[in-house]
């Protein structure tokens, strides 16, 4: 009871259709978004740990491994976000809930960022990164760390794209 003596209303359990949250891009009940978000996550990280090895080292193959690392985190980046985009739209439990609106929009920045840290390298991989292929690295993977976060707590909190419990 609040303090006015009325009941407060939570719109989940106003509105049976925000529990219809169980994923339809999947294999067997498991979401192919959650399978496929580790590749870009991975790839993410590997291309600023190659960045760093390159200013550290000088060498020359960190620089080309950090321009393929780069070129398949915006690839898999990509096809992660299909999946996630088509449960996004088709589902309405997921579509109805801002939350995985949030998730949407931080992850076409993300997505804009990985892009633009695979084309900047395009035929010029060593000169490309530094400074400006390690910033870009160092700010797509600040931004994958908040991305997947978020990713995270729509499952966990507000179990989107899970079963409802009967
Ligand atoms: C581009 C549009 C995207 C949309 C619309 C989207 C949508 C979703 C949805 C609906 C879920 C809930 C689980 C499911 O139903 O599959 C989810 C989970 C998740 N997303 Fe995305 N996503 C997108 C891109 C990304 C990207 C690029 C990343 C990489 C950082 C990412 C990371 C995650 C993570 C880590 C989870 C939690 C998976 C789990 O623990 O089960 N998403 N996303």
């Amino acid at each position: 009871m609040s303090e006015t003596g009325r009941e407060l209303a939570d719109p989940i359990e106003e509105n049976r259709a925000l529990h219809e949250t169980e994923s339809k891009i999947a294999i067997a009940g498991h979401p192919l978004h959650a399978m496929l978000v580790a590749f870009p996550i991975a790839l993410t990280m590997s291309v600023l740990g190659a960045d760093l090895l390159y200013w550290w080292s000088g060498d020359e193959f960190w620089a080309r491994a950090a321009g393929w690392a780069s070129f398949g985190a915006f690839m898999m980046g990509v096809v992660a976000g299909i999946t996630g985009t088509i449960e996004l739209l088709i589902v309405r439990g997921i579509r109805n809930r801002s939350a995985s609106w949030t998730h949407f929009i931080l992850a076409v920045m993300l997505l804009s960022l990985m892009g633009m840290n695979w084309a900047w390298r395009i035929g010029n991989h060593v000169e490309a990164v530094l400074p400006v292929g390690l910033i870009l690295s160092l700010a797509a993977a600040v931004l994958t760390a908040i991305t997947g976060w978020h990713g995270g707590k729509l499952v966990f909190d507000y179990q989107i794209g899970t079963k409802p419990s009967k």
